[in-house]
Order: C-alpha cells, then structure tokens, then sequence
C-alpha cells in the first residue's frame, strides 16, 4: 500500500468495523463465529493487516491510530461473546423445542415387576405349610419308572398306571414325572427312620389334551408326614387349616372316598366353592364344591419302599395343584396364560 494518511487508515478501520459487525450478525454457529474470529480479530486478519501501514505515519498520530484500532478491537470482542451467548441459548431454545430436554413433560410411570401368579401361589403355600413345620424337599422331574411308579405300589402291568398319561422318555424306564408323589420314595429314602415333615413342590407332565383346564405341564405340591403315631385326624387337622389359611377363615370342606395306590384310605377333599360360597356357579359346575386335593395314609407297601417299619410308623400324603388355586383366587379363566409368555397376564392381575 502506498503512502496512506491518518484519515484513509482510520476510515478502514472504521469499514472493518462495520464489515465485521455485518458479518457477525449473520454468523449462527460456532464454525461461522471462529471463521469470522480469524477473518477480523485473528493474526492474519484485516484489522492486524490494517495496523501493518502504521509505518507510512508520523510519530505523533501513530498512537491515536493505534488507540482507534484498539477500540475497535475490544468492542468487536465485546460483540462477540454477546453474539456466542445468543447463540448457545438459540441452541438450547431449539433442543428444548425438539424435544430432547423438555423438563416441563411430566415423566413416563414405570410399570413396577411383579411376581408370576404361580411364583406367588406357591409362595403363599409354602408359608402356611411353613408355620406347621414343614419344610420344602425337591426331587427329580425326569424319573425313573421305579420311583414315578413302583415304589407307589404301581409294578408294571398295573392297571392304576393308567390313571395318568404319561410322557415316555427315548430312554426305556425314564419318563416325566406325572406326579410328585414319586418325591415321597426319595425323602423317605432319605430320612428314614427319621420322622419327616415335607411338602415337595414343582412341575409335573401329563400327555394331556390341552384345553382351558389341563395343561400337559403344571405344578403340583405334595405334602408327606411320617412319624410313629401320624393319624387320619393329623391330616384332617392340617388340610382344614391350610384351606382356612389359603381360601379365608370358616371354609367349609368335604372328604369324599377315593383310590390311589399309594394311600390307604384314600379321600378327595373339596371345599365350597370360593367364587359363590356353595350356591352353585359355572366354577364348581352347580355342585357348590371345588375339588381341592387328593390325600390320605400312606400304603403299608410304600412306608416299606422308603425304609419304614409299618408296624411302628404311619403317615399321610396329600398332592395338590396350585394352578387351579390360582384360577379360582384370580378369577383367570385358562390355565393356558400362565405359560404362554404373554406379559399382560402379570399386569391383569
Ligand atoms: N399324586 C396324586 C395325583 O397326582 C395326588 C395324591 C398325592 C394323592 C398324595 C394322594 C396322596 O393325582
């Protein structure tokens, strides 16, 4: 540049300055803002290069050139973070608009987990069996012919086997268990001559039909009582109390006569229908009575299998099935929710 005089340098600056403000104006995120720093403010940029002709002056104007382009600088510092904070609160105004921090939405409920009916059913079970003293014994679901059957007074041939239908195993002589009562050979054998006090939960396996009412797999509790003076009232007594426990106080119940193998006598015990307390409804089929369990002492043959002395020992057996407990005290109207992995059944109830 030529010979420039105080007046041409000053009004540079001056355009710089407006070009520089213009230019800020419009600069609307932070690369636009550090390509304008390094346009006017940076050492390369126009105010430095202006500032470079400072030489073409006399000693005297040299500081009041100098002082003009200060001022300049430090106001357009000044307009520069006042324009980078409008920036930063246009930005955050925007994401607030987008949605990605509205603190004003009110928060989304969380669904709370919630225990599976059957995991609650059997909880329940256990801590009324618990209070009576017995505890939770747990045995094989996979069995063999001998304990699902032989050593429950079934040998081979018999034709009581036929009052479960069985899944059969690849494996001669393995089979699902249809019942829990195999469980009863494996405390005894256990325990004996101890006097024992159990009941044994789980899944059992029957080649059923499947409809509203039978699943092939479902849960059965068994209990087991053996001691040396175990009566058919000890197991009335327990069995009276534990639906008093499960279904409310003052529940009706009835003993009917019935067969299994591995109990002598044998009895079926109903107790009056929790959904019309007796009346008669589509649950208990007009007969007032829901179907609670099969029960009774355990066979002589059997006490013998587990390792007891039927001249010196007696007990009783009882198998129960929680998942009709839970139907009925649900008010659920298929067995075939509770493993069909549908999430809603927990929420239903
Ligand atoms: N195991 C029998 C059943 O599955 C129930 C039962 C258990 C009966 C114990 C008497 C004693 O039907």
């Amino acid at each position: 540049m030529g010979n420039m005089t105080r007046e041409d340098i000053v009004q540079q600056l001056e355009q710089v300055r407006r070009d520089a403000e213009m230019a800020l104006s419009q600069a609307s995120n932070s690369e636009q803002i550090s390509a304008w720093h390094s346009e006017y403010l940076g050492r390369k940029g126009q105010l430095t290069a202006i500032l470079r002709n400072l030489g073409s002056l006399s000693p005297e104007e040299r500081p009041q050139v100098g002082k003009v382009a200060n001022d300049i600088k430090v106001a357009l510092e000044a307009e520069l973070q006042a324009r980078q904070e409008a920036i930063a609160s246009a930005d955050l105004e925007a994401m607030r608009r987008a949605g990605s921090v509205d603190v004003t939405l009110p928060g989304r409920p969380q669904a709370p987990g919630k225990l599976h009916i059957t995991t609650r059913t059997l909880r329940d079970i256990y801590t009324i069996f618990a209070e009576m003293g017995f505890q939770i014994y747990n045995s094989p679901e996979v069995e063999t012919d001998e304990y699902n059957f032989q050593l429950l007074n079934m040998p081979p041939g018999h034709p009581a086997r036929d009052m479960w239908d069985t899944f059969y195993t690849t494996t001669p002589g393995l089979v699902l268990r249809t019942h829990t009562s195999p469980g009863q050979a494996w405390a005894m054998r256990e325990y004996a001559p101890e006097p024992i006090r159990v009941i044994l939960p789980g899944k059992v396996y029957r080649y059923e039909a499947v409809d509203a009412s039978h699943e092939s797999m479902f849960y059965q509790v068994e209990g087991l009582a053996i001691g040396k003076h175990v009566t058919f009232s000890d197991l009335k007594g327990v069995l009276m109390n534990f639906a008093n426990q499960m279904f409310g106080q003052g529940r009706h119940a009835r003993f009917r006569k019935s067969y299994f193998p591995f109990t002598e006598p044998s009895v079926e015990m109903d107790i009056d229908c929790v959904i019309c307390n007796g009346k008669g409804c589509p649950v208990c089929k007009n007969t007032g009575w829901l179907e609670l369990l099969g029960a009774g002492m355990v066979h002589p043959r059997v006490l013998q299998y587990g390792g007891y002395d039927p001249a010196g020992f007696s007990g009783f057996a009882f198998g129960m099935g929680p998942d009709r407990m839970s139907l009925q005290k649900y008010g659920i109207d298929d067995i075939r929710y509770f493993f069909a992995n549908d999430a809603r059944m927990l929420e239903r109830v």
